[in-house]
């Protein structure tokens, strides 16, 4: 487990670096796999963090920092999925019990999804960050990486 304070100091300066890291870069591909990268940088104790975007009615395996993870997921299957389909948040504790998780990797116990949209409100992609150890999120990464992602939609999706 990480210090709440420890967090709040690597968050902060995350939304510092990420606006810097990401000026005058409008491509897809290149921002959210440099914000990946130092999602990853910052949060070593993370397995996983990457972005699936919306493609033809499903969502497509986007960016990311981790393991081999699975190319498809649908509209409401998974934690990303039914994140997409609520446009909400989703903190998981424990990914054992959320009805339909998709297991990309058995080392994953605890799971934070955020949607991402685009200038007219329809969400067109989602960040989803897996850990190793369960109950890693909070609302205090929700409030951080909430932030993250509208800093990545006014940078690309805007
Ligand atoms: N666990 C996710 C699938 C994606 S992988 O974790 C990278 C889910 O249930 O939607």
């Amino acid at each position: 487990m990480i210090e709440k304070e420890v967090k709040e100091n690597r968050y902060e300066l995350l939304l510092k670096q990420i606006p810097a890291l990401i000026e005058g870069e409008t491509d897809e591909t290149a921002v959210t796999a440099n914000v990946c990268a130092v999602l990853a940088e910052t949060f070593p104790e993370w397995l996983w963090i990457g972005f699936y975007r919306v493609v033809d009615g499903e969502l497509l395996l986007g960016a990311f920092q981790g393991p081999v993870a699975c190319y498809h997921i649908k509209k409401g299957r998974g934690v990303c999925g039914t994140s997409w389909d609520r446009d909400e948040t989703l903190v998981v504790a424990n990914v054992e019990e959320f009805p339909g998780h998709i297991a990309c990797s058995s080392l994953s116990r605890s799971e934070i999804v955020v949607p991402v949209h685009n200038k007219t409100g329809a969400v067109v992609a989602v960040l989803d960050i897996d850990s190793p150890e369960l109950s890693t999120f909070d609302a205090q990464d929700k409030c951080y990486l909430e932030q993250i992602v509208t800093i990545v939609e006014d940078g690309i999706y805007k």
